[in-house]
């Protein structure tokens, strides 16, 4: 089986084809990826050689490129990640997200389409991976699958749109799509724009923690080998046409969570002049649009699939915080260049 996993150098996605290429050594995992600021081929070092991972650069945005990947690989089935992923990036850039979210989406569907057309007795999976985002902010209670979409960022605008089209592509067509809808997620490879690494490093760098708003704002959180374990027993067994919640029950305020980072680092780094790093903490102007709260209720993949989150949220993170330690090179590469212009853009102005 030849298995096509788009924006696989990225956070999940590098995260998702290491946990491919090693599940299944009989499937050929082609990793499509454009290297955008957010790809690095540096979080796939270790199975670069392995004979069943193939790595293609490619634009999703460029038609000849995604047919040239399903002529080229026989692609049987897509895990579909590849997106502009960062809201305060969204905010700035609107119409690049529309771009590869949409627009990206929907050339890979078309292809999809085509391709498969004349093999319709085989099974093909098309697995669009969304965000709890598409729902927007929720005051009580969780995200099911049937609550109506609400979008408040032009990130979760564009994953919302992407999403609508994967479900007309299903609907009219017939293709195989599967929807999920994760929660925020935490780990290794993930790009210090991000909550929780941004603000294990500034910490460690003894710089400010740039809480937005009064940092009540509340995330849902899962560890990302869980979201792949998700993946995976979706893409096994999801029924075409569904769609599933991700989740881990598992929510903090954005204050407490900071503050549960910087208790970590006092503890991994007890000789550091930055002690007590909460110190550091800054509330700074906050983000527009800037939701609530996410919540998801994740019953349906676990009563239907069989899927539960492994990991404890505590050990999740010490062992998160750790690895950022123990990668300097990779934090620090990754946050040169285009990294500290954005920076720049989005944290000066507040
Ligand atoms: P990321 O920004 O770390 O990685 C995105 C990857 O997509 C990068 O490798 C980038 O090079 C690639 N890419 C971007 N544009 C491309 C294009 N035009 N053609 C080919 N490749 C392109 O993102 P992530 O955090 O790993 O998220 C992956 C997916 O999961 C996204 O679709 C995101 O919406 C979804 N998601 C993320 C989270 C989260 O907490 N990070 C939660 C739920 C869902
Ligand atoms: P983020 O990691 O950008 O994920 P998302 O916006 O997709 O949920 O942000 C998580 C939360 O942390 C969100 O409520 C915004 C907040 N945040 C800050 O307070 N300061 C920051 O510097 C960043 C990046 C995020």
């Amino acid at each position: 089986m030849n298995i096509l996993i788009t924006g696989g150098a990225g956070f999940i996605g590098s995260n998702l084809v290491r946990y491919m290429v090693k599940k299944y050594p009989a499937c050929r995992i082609i990793n499509f990826d454009n290297l955008t600021y957010a790809g690095n081929l540096e979080n796939l070092k270790d199975i670069e050689n392995e004979p069943n991972h193939v790595f293609v650069r490619g634009d999703i945005c460029v038609k000849g490129h995604v047919q040239g990947v399903f002529e080229g690989y026989s692609i049987d089935s897509v895990i579909h990640l590849a997106a502009e992923s960062h809201v305060d990036r969204s905010i700035l850039v609107p119409e690049e997200f529309l771009k590869t979210n949409v627009l990206g989406t929907h050339a890979l569907l078309g292809a999809a389409l085509e391709y498969w057309r004349t093999s319709r007795d085989k099974r093909h999976v098309f697995l669009n991976v969304s965000t709890d985002e598409v729902y927007g902010s929720i005051a009580d209670g969780s995200f099911s699958e049937d609550s109506p979409y609400a979008p408040n960022s032009p990130y979760s605008a564009s994953k919302a749109g992407a999403d609508h089209l994967a479900r007309a592509f299903n609907k009219t067509y017939g293709l195989p799509v599967i929807t999920t809808h994760c929660s925020n997620n935490y780990g290794p490879y993930q790009l210090p724009e991000k909550l929780i690494p941004l603000m294990a490093l500034n910490a460690l760098e003894g710089k400010e923690l740039p809480v937005y708003g009064e940092g009540e704002n509340v995330r849902d959180w899962l560890h990302v080998d869980d979201h792949c374990k998700a993946l995976d027993i979706v893409f096994q067994k999801g029924r075409p046409g569904e769609t599933y919640n991700i989740g881990a029950n598992c929510e903090w305020k954005n204050i407490d969570l900071v503050k549960k980072i910087c208790a970590i680092l006092d503890l991994l780094r007890p000789d550091s002049p930055r002690r007590p790093h909460a110190n550091l903490i800054k509330f700074v102007k906050d983000r527009p649009g800037h939701d609530l709260r996410y919540s998801i209720d994740s019953s349906r993949i676990r009563r239907e699939l069989g899927w539960e989150p492994l990991y404890l949220f505590e050990e999740g993170l010490k062992e998160t915080v750790r690895w950022y330690l123990d990668n300097p090179g990779w934090s620090a590469r990754v946050r040169s260049g285009d990294y500290m212009d954005y920076y720049e853009k989005n944290y000066l102005r507040r």
